[in-house]
């Protein structure tokens, strides 16, 4: 097992993966500033693991935190073999109006990340990544060869990242993984952990499970004249947990590789689902009645994004394997345990 450093790790991905990784005897540091996170999440990482792992509260940008971070490890004998890093920003519609935020954090951040693990000569990261990267693609399913098309400032921050970390394998001897997720979705079965976003959703699930938990009315569904068979968009939405399990595997695989390696991966199930599939499939999921009205597109959605995960199974063993009842069940476990999500109620 290895010591890891896990950035975002009291995120709602980072969260499920840090559960993953303690439960397969990993060690793990975890730094995150806390931002659009609560620490009461890794309180319950740790309760539900039952291990303990150790939390620095700090800002991925920050070159002193990093340094302080990496030689304290060194200097206890217990050096950070690996990272996976989750710290950044993710709001779609955010990155348009802020840009040069999304630059910073993302890419500098990750650029004060990687110098400071080439200094202690720590070279395996895996990225968290995205699909939106894919722009509007026209033929499906995505491969990892699907041309690019980042059109919004988060994706082409992921992009850049993403040719930031193929550039030091190409001449270091660097192992990393940039995981271009869909869509994750869900819970923890135990509900203690899961998505807890700030303010209103942006995205369709926690919107979905924060009005069957009251706290939201209706659901806009943003269009239904797409070219679909229902025509609501479609995404390939994945359980959080199979995510996480994805992170455990691609972090050994770096681990157990002598050579220099970059890997890109698709992570998704496959299977497309549109926006009523997923109300429907709550609906079904918790027998709760979840209210819509259609309106108009959302500027920037595209209509269709579906992942071809075979690389992920070729080379990771992995594949998706939580339906999307499970999806609907165990976010609901959470949500339903979890009205305010980490805060306390009201
Ligand atoms: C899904 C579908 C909407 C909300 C997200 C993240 C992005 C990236 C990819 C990681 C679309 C529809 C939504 C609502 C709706 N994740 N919808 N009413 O847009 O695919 O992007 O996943 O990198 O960071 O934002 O996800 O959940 O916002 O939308 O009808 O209130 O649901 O039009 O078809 P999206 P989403």
């Amino acid at each position: 097992m290895a010591r890891l450093l896990i950035t975002g790790g009291a995120g709602f991905i980072g969260s499920h993966t840090c559960v993953v990784l303690l439960e397969a005897g990993h060690e793990l540091l975890v730094l995150d500033d806390f931002s659009n996170s609560s620490p009461v999440a890794l309180d319950r990482v740790q309760e539900l693991s039952g291990r303990s792992l150790q939390g620095i509260e700090g800002d991925v940008r920050d070159a002193a935190v990093l340094e302080q971070l990496f030689a304290n490890a060194a200097s206890a004998g217990a050096p950070i073999e690996a990272v996976i890093h989750f710290a950044g920003l993710k709001a779609v519609v955010e990155s348009v109006v802020d840009p040069l935020h999304y630059w910073d954090v993302n890419v500098s951040g990750t650029r004060a990340l990687l110098s400071a693990m080439e200094t202690h000569g720590c070279r395996s990261l895996v990225f968290s990544s995205t699909s939106t990267v894919y722009g509007e693609p026209d033929s499906f399913p995505l491969t990892e060869t699907t041309p690019t098309d980042p059109i919004h400032p988060y994706a082409q921050t992921k992009l850049a990242v993403e040719q930031m970390l193929s550039a030091l394998a190409s001449t270091g001897d660097w192992r990393v993984a940039s995981l271009r997720y869909f869509n994750p979705v869900g819970a923890h079965p135990s509900g203690r952990i899961g998505e807890d976003p700030l303010g209103i959703p942006n995205n369709l699930f926690p919107f979905i499970t924060q009005i069957a938990a009251g706290r939201l009315e209706k659901l806009r569904v943003f269009g239904d004249d797409y070219p679909t068979p229902d025509g609501t968009g479609i995404r390939d939405y994945l359980h959080v947990m199979d995510l996480a399990e994805a992170h455990a595997a691609a972090v050994d695989h770096l681990l157990q590789s002598d050579a220099p390696l970059s890997l890109t991966l698709n992570l998704g199930t496959g299977q497309g689902l549109s926006v009523l599939d997923v109300v429907h499939g709550f609906e079904a999921a918790t027998g709760i009645t979840i209210p819509y009205e259609v309106v108009e597109r959302r500027p920037g959605d595209v209509p269709k994004l579906e992942a071809c995960p075979k690389q992920a199974a070729n080379v990771l063993g992995w594949s998706a394997k939580r339906s999307l009842a499970d999806m609907c069940r165990d976010g609901w476990a959470w949500q339903s345990a979890n009205p305010q999500g980490y805060r306390e109620a009201p």
